[in-house]
């Protein structure tokens, strides 16, 4: 294993993939990010204080591709047993993989895939109390409890915990985490639009994450599953 530190780098998951891998595990943490990128190329807001990191998991022969679907699902499972362990704080997990509290995200998960290994990049705000333009959207651990945390450690135990969260994975647990990430199910319930494309929107009624890892959504007095695609809250 091999952990980089930075006070400043781009973006941690670009370092990774860029980088010859020279061991099964590496990690890299950095304190602020010059061009910190989310999914579906979004920018992410990586202000001091936030938790910034990525780290590889390399592919194994054990399980079958199509089960690597399930990924963002147990990344997301992981970091919320993570967080209930450092603050009891009211989360919700939003398929695919992001962690709110009430309507405001608090963690983002961007996981990338290079020859036969998965780069993953989470970025945790913790201490970090200015999101700029995102400012009504994110919140923090500090935000919500107004107490400091100690970064590294948290980071170095989101990273831990999920190693072994995702042996559980691999001995055939998903249907314990299924359910337990459909307890926290941030979009149950919720008229949602979902933007599959620029031209391909559709909208309808959220409900559970389904066994092989979909959302199902009612549409009208059809049931729908997805596996891609932007999810849109729809306002009232
Ligand atoms: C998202 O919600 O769109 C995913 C955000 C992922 C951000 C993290 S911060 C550390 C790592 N480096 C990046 O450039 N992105 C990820």
């Amino acid at each position: 294993m091999k952990v980089y530190k930075f006070d400043e780098i781009d973006s941690t998951n670009k370092f990774l993939k860029e980088k010859n891998r020279e061991n099964e595990v590496e990690i890299a943490i950095a304190k602020k990010q010059t061009m910190g990128r989310g999914r579906r190329g979004n920018k992410w807001s990586s202000q001091e204080g936030a938790g910034l990191f990525s780290f590889t998991l390399k592919k194994s022969e054990n399980i079958l591709e199509e089960e690597y679907l399930k990924l963002p699902l147990v990344l997301g499972y992981s970091l919320l047993k993570t967080l209930k362990g450092i603050a009891d704080l009211d989360y919700k997990f939003k398929w695919t993989n992001d962690i709110y509290i009430k309507e405001k995200k608090l963690s983002g998960i961007l996981v990338e895939k290079i020859e036969d290994f998965f780069i993953i990049g989470i970025g945790l705000n913790i201490n970090n109390c200015d999101f700029e333009e995102f400012e009504n959207v994110a919140t923090s651990l500090k935000k919500e409890t107004g107490k400091n945390f100690d970064i590294e450690k948290i980071v170095l135990k989101v990273i831990e915990d999920f190693y072994e969260n995702f042996k559980f994975f691999e001995e055939g647990n998903w249907n314990k985490i299924l359910k337990f990430i459909n307890e926290y199910n941030f979009l149950f319930g919720k008229r949602i639009k979902i933007k599959i494309s620029e031209k391909n929107q559709t909208e309808g009624l959220a409900g559970d994450i389904l066994e092989n890892g979909m959302l199902e959504v009612f549409e009208g007095k059809e049931i729908k599953k997805y596996n891609i695609g932007e999810i849109h809250i729809m306002k009232d």
